[in-house]
């Protein structure tokens, strides 16, 4: 009975979108929000910790956006995890994919090194390291509850995870993850040896630096700028970087003749440092004016936000309701397919991730100015 009607539901949705671009009018919200990734391209909501996930030792691993739900765009990954006194992971790389790390919780230090340079961080919420191509790199999960956001371009990472899952995990209590004396899997060197198919090499003679200092760096002199300067952002798409929450690049957009509201983009991967590929970074907004509408946009790449402060209001065109994302929540948004965004809580913010070069940020940095602040003018 329940898979007739799942059936029903799944032709009738696929119908729609094939004959309509995502336009049809009597779209039922409960449609937008699901509880298991699509695996085909369409407009959706995932609420945080709602999703089934991997568990590798004590990590759980959730796919909030999938190689199939975005066409290859991106994965976006949720790792949510207790601390473990070893590393995650044994030291690697990847060749044909740029890996990002957002920290959304907890504490973690993450290692990159390439070039003989080698740069180690302890990133806590809010702070971001890039991995391009051919990175050695490895990290270490410090606190009780931690969660990594993950990015990895282009899309089907997830495959490796489920490959070398050791459970399926779910939780009726939408546990982040579940109690146990589980190992850290970083530690079979036969294993990660043999995931070249998964574009995983290892580099098992890396040995990550451990000697963090007060401000939570650690690796070769001259590359110490964290929490005690503005960061940087790489030249171009082969080198490593960090970006300490809001010590990197701000502009400010918006605020329209005094009636609109303000979003700051704080930029880590533009066009220069993916080759085009793919943008991420932040948006920070105040709360949308009463009586003002929000910017719809439609943009040539898949699009997806996470909502990771305040509260968000999202519409996705060909639904008639709005859906407000708390922290944690995705909205995958196609190509072509508009979107409109607005901050219900006085202060809120959310992680994007667009595919390209013509990228939500991107519309929004061509209307914007440099700025100094992590907030908006007070007036
Ligand atoms: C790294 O260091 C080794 C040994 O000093 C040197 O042979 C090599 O050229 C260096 N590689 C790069 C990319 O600088
Ligand atoms: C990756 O980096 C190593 C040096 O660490 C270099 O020898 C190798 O050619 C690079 N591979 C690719 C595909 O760029
Ligand atoms: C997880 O579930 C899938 C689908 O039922 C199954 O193929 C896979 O073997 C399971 N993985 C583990 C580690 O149990
Ligand atoms: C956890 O597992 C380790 C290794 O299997 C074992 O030595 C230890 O006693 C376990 N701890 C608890 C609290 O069960
Ligand atoms: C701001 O709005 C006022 C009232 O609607 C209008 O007269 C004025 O021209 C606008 N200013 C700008 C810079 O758009
Ligand atoms: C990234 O962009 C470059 C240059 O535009 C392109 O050659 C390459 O195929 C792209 N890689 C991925 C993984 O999308
Ligand atoms: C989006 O629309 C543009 C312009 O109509 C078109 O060239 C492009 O192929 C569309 N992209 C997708 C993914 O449908």
């Amino acid at each position: 009975m329940l898979l007739l009607v799942v059936l029903t539901t799944l032709f009738s949705i696929s119908s729609c979108l094939a004959s309509s671009q995502y336009v049809a009018s009597k779209r039922d919200l409960s449609s937008l929000i699901v509880t298991k990734v699509p695996d085909y391209v369409r407009p959706y909501v995932v609420r945080a910790y709602t999703l089934d996930g991997v568990r590798l030792g004590p990590q759980v691993y959730r796919f909030p956006v999938t190689g199939a739900s975005s066409g290859n765009a991106f994965t976006l990954i949720s790792t949510a995890t207790p601390a473990s006194t070893e590393l995650g992971v044994l030291p690697h790389v990847h060749l044909a994919h740029y890996e990002n790390f957002f920290c959304l919780r907890g504490r973690f230090s993450l290692w990159a090194s390439k070039s003989n340079t080698t740069s180690g961080r302890i990133l806590t919420p809010g702070d971001y390291g890039a991995v391009p191509y051919n990175t050695t790199h490895t990290f270490q999960i410090l606190d009780p509850f931690t969660e990594m956001v993950g990015v990895i371009q282009p899309g089907g990472f997830e495959q490796l995870f489920y490959f070398l899952a050791q459970a399926n995990y779910t939780s009726t209590t939408y546990a982040p993850f579940p109690q146990g004396n589980f190992t850290t899997p970083g530690g079979d060197a036969g294993t990660i040896s043999k995931l070249q198919e998964f574009d995983v090499y290892a580099k098992l003679d890396f040995s990550p630096p451990t000697d963090f200092d007060a401000n939570g760096v650690a690796g070769d002199a001259g590359v110490g700028v964290w929490h005690n300067g503005e960061n940087a952002l790489a030249g171009d798409s082969q080198t490593p970087f960090f970006v300490a929450k809001s010590y990197g690049p701000k502009y400010l957009a918006g605020g329209g003749n005094g009636t609109g509201e303000y979003f700051i983009v704080e930029p880590f991967v533009t066009a220069t440092q993916s080759a085009g590929n793919f943008t991420q970074g932040t948006i920070t907004m105040s709360q949308l004016p009463s009586g003002v509408k929000p910017e719809t946009y439609s943009l040539p790449g898949h699009t997806a936000l996470e909502v990771i402060d305040g509260l968000v209001g999202v519409r996705i065109g060909g639904f008639e309701e709005d859906v407000m994302m708390a922290i944690g929540d995705v909205v995958f948004v196609p190509a072509n397919t508009t979107l409109s965004f607005w901050g219900e809580a006085a202060y809120s913010k959310v992680l994007y991730v667009g595919q390209g070069r013509d990228t939500l940020d991107a519309r929004l940095m061509a209307e914007a100015r440099s700025w100094g602040s992590a907030i908006w003018p007070a007036a």
